[in-house]
C-alpha cells in the first residue's frame, strides 16, 4: 500500500504571476471585474462562489453563496432572508467576502456593510431562475431544523404539481444583498511565500492603496 499523504508536506510554489502597483486600476470595483474575467476566461469552477462571513454574539459563521453581479458599486447575491445567516446580517451588517482562485493562485478579500435590494430587483432575478429553482426557494425554511430528507421531499411533492399550471410567487423572505465594499485586498501567489498583497482601502469616500507585508 502506498504511503498515505501527509498533511505537513502538501506545498506548492506559487510562481503564475506577479501583483505590481502599476498592474492595478485606481478603481478595485474595476480591479475585481479584472481578475474575475480572467478566472471566466479560465474556465475555473464556480468562479462566482464566494465565502461569505457574517458575526452573530461575537461568533463569526461563514458559508458560500454565488456572486450574481457587480452593481451600484457592490457585490451581490440571494438568499433566504430568514435563514441564519439572514438573521446575522439584519443583527449586524458588517460582513466580509473571500474569493479564490487556486488556478491562477489569487484570493480576493473584500469587507463591507450589507444591505437588501429592492422587491423589483429581486423579482427581476427571482423569476429569472429555473422553475425548479423558483420552487425550492418556496419549499425551503433554509437553515430550520428538518426530522429527515422526507420531510423535504414530501412538501416538495406536495407543492409541485400546482406549478404545472400556476405561476410560482416570489417569497417575500427571498432576495438580494448587496455589499458595499469598505475594503478589498488583492492577493496573488508569489514564489517563497513572499506574496503580492494589494489593499485598497475606502477613505472618506476615495480609495486608498498599499501594500502588506505577506
Ligand atoms: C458553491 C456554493 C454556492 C452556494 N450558493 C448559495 C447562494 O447563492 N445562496 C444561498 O443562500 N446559499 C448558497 N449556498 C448554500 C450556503 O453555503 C449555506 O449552506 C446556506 O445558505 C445556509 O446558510 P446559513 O444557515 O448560514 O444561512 C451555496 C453553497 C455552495 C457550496
Amino acid at each position: 500500500m502506498a504511503d498515505p499523504i501527509k498533511i505537513s508536506e502538501l506545498r506548492k510554489d506559487y510562481k503564475f504571476k506577479a501583483l505590481l502597483e502599476s498592474d492595478v486600476l485606481t478603481d478595485p470595483i474595476e480591479q475585481f471585474k479584472v481578475w474575475f474575467d480572467e478566472a471566466m476566461q479560465a474556465q475555473l469552477p464556480e468562479p462566482n462562489a464566494m465565502c461569505l462571513s457574517t458575526i452573530q454574539h461575537n461568533q463569526p459563521s461563514s458559508r458560500y453563496v454565488l456572486l450574481k453581479g457587480i452593481e451600484h458599486q457592490g457585490f451581490v447575491f440571494f438568499s433566504n432572508y430568514n435563514s441564519n445567516k439572514g438573521s446575522e446580517m439584519e443583527a449586524i451588517p458588517n460582513v466580509a467576502l473571500n474569493f479564490i482562485w487556486l488556478e491562477l493562485e489569487r484570493q480576493v478579500r473584500v469587507e463591507g456593510t450589507v444591505s437588501k435590494l429592492t422587491d423589483a430587483e429581486n423579482d427581476d432575478y427571482f423569476y429569472s431562475r429555473p422553475i425548479g429553482s423558483q420552487i425550492g426557494a418556496i419549499v425551503s425554511a433554509q437553515s430550520s431544523v428538518l426530522k429527515d430528507r422526507k420531510e423535504l421531499d414530501d412538501a416538495w411533492t406536495a407543492i409541485e404539481g400546482k406549478y404545472h399550471t400556476e405561476k410560482p410567487i416570489r417569497p417575500e423572505h427571498w432576495g438580494g444583498y448587496l455589499v458595499k465594499p469598505n475594503k478589498i485586498e488583492f492577493w496573488q501567489g508569489r514564489s517563497s511565500r513572499l506574496h503580492d498583497r494589494l489593499l485598497f482601502t475606502l477613505n472618506e469616500g476615495k480609495w486608498e492603496l498599499c501594500r502588506l507585508s505577506p
